[in-house]
């Protein structure tokens, strides 16, 4: 929308209780898919305005500025010392705001809200180069939709010829106005001048005894204002969060949303309905993303990557053709190309895979680095170790690395093989081409080449008999 919208001034209400989500927290706190709702608006509003944005708070207010502390938004708060109504927030905000400017009205609450959205509804000012619909262009316009149930929301009261008469809410909802199925999103733009003298008439006879920000539709009205109405089709945008259904509605339309646009970018996504995507998500092509998985942080996936059922990565890189097999755990890790990991397996932070690598059940890693085409197929602990190329590692391999008070490193060179159910007491370094033999627990280190084992002779005590139930 270009420079017009680059002059709008966002306004953002974030001081209510969340009183019916039954949090102590202040209700711009609550996470959804993640991230607080108050900042899921920021982010879609960023690119919207250069100005800076003013959120109001008043509940908590301290711990929602400690949280977007030293934030990329470049907030200005604004307090709001009792939360006596949305209108009364709205002049909490308005001491610096021009009379000229545009101003946009938003709510913490409805996270899903497009920045193209808020851009459309100021374009309807006078003056703004959106679709005015007539010369004149409003004073005044808010943006309204019709969802499946209007239930919580304000209902917008139309006359006979359908101009704007006013917004009855919920609690105030009388028998005449029980049908009325467009509802106020609680988008409302304006010039400063217009919010200013409206916001201070406002008084608060009301089911509620607050100062709704609504009322000023009728005083708009009444006062000889153009008010316009702004129907949006995409209801979704508009879903208030004030009840943990609706949160989790919020919630799971969000993660459809972030499924849709991996599937738009041509990633196979096995059920839109179970990904979950909490953060951001690149994929190459022929990506595969089967049921239940759930992506977290900065997620990259290369070429060709495949990700089982059930899996959950977090802060993750993926090479191109790895494939991470069902019921995975990765978190601050990275593989190269064509490595396998899992069924079952959980790379802890800090581990690199290097291509070809495959890690599979039961195998815990950790701050370590497995080597190119190394292996450690069953049931392992592999901790602060440096593992070379061409490593077997064999089923039940601990490595020790922990002393009770300090971690210590293990070093193994290349093309090791590890017998099963070996333990390295750390520090400790295997050299290049050294086979460990079964069953040992290795305390120094062993040279390359070779065999290198700690066993008890084995022996058969004969004669002995193993005691049976109801014996002597
Ligand atoms: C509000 C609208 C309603 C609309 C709905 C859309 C009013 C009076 N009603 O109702 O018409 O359909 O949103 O979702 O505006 N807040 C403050 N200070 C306050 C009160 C609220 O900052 O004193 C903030 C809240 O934190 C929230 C937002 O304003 O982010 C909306 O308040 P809420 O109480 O949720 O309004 P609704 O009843 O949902
Ligand atoms: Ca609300």
């Amino acid at each position: 929308m270009g420079s017009e919208a680059k002059g709008l001034r966002l306004i953002i209400l974030a001081a209510g209780r969340g009183t019916r989500m039954r949090t102590s927290q202040a209700k711009a706190m609550c996470l959804l898919g993640g991230a607080p709702l108050l900042e899921h608006v920021l982010d879609a509003m960023s690119g919207v305005s250069s100005r800076a944005p003013l959120v109001v708070v008043g509940h908590e207010a301290e711990s929602v500025r400690a949280h977007f502390a030293g934030d990329k938004y470049g907030i200005e708060w604004r307090n709001q010392e009792k939360a006596l109504g949305t209108g009364d927030a709205v002049r909490c905000a308005l001491d610096d705001v021009g009379d000229d400017e545009r101003v946009a009205v938003l709510y913490a609450d409805v996270p899903l809200l497009r920045a193209e959205t808020v851009e459309r509804l100021a374009g309807v000012l006078k003056g703004g180069d959106g679709d005015a619909g007539d010369a004149e262009g409003a004073d005044v316009a808010f943006l309204t939709t019709k969802p499946d149930n209007p239930y919580g929301y304000g209902r917008v009261v139309r006359d006979a010829e359908g101009a704007v008469v006013r917004i009855v809410e919920q609690a105030d909802l009388g028998e005449e106005h029980a049908d009325i199925d467009e509802v106020n999103t609680g988008v409302l733009a304006a010039y400063g001048r217009h919010l200013k003298s409206l916001v201070g008439k406002l008084g608060c006879d009301n089911a509620q005894g607050e100062y709704y920000l609504t009322d000023c539709i009728r005083l708009a009205v009444e006062g000889g204002l153009r008010v316009r109405a702004v129907v949006l089709d995409d209801g979704v945008q508009a879903l208030g969060v004030n009840t943990a259904a609706e949160l989790h509605r919020a919630e799971r339309r969000l993660y459809r949303r972030r499924a849709d646009e991996l599937m738009e970018g041509g990633v196979v996504v096995h059920d839109a309905e179970r990904l979950d995507v909490r953060g951001t998500v690149s994929a190459g092509s022929d990506v595969e993303i089967d049921v239940g998985v759930i992506l977290e942080g900065e997620v990259r996936l290369g070429d060709g990557v495949r990700i089982g059922a059930h899996c959950v990565l977090k802060n993750v890189e993926i090479g191109d053709g790895t494939e991470v097999k069902p019921m995975t755990l990765m978190e601050g890790a990275r593989t190269g190309r064509e490595c396998v990991v899992g069924p079952f397996a959980r790379i802890r932070p800090e581990t690199v895979l290097d291509d070809g690598a495959m890690i599979g059940n039961y195998v815990e890693v950790k701050n370590s680095r497995i080597g190119g085409e190394s292996k450690a197929g069953h049931l392992s602990y592999i901790g602060d170790t440096t593992l070379g190329a061409k490593v077997n590692v064999g089923a039940g391999v601990i490595t020790c690395n922990y002393d009770g008070a300090r971690k210590h490193p293990t070093e193994i060179g290349d093309r090791v093989f590890i017998g099963s159910g070996t333990q390295l007491v750390a520090p400790i370094t295997i050299g290049d081409d050294a086979t460990i033999g079964a069953g040992s627990t290795l305390t120094r280190d062993a040279a390359s080449g070779g065999l290198t084992l700690s066993r008890v002779v084995q022996k058969t005590v004969k004669g002995w008999k193993r005691k049976v139930k109801g014996g002597d």
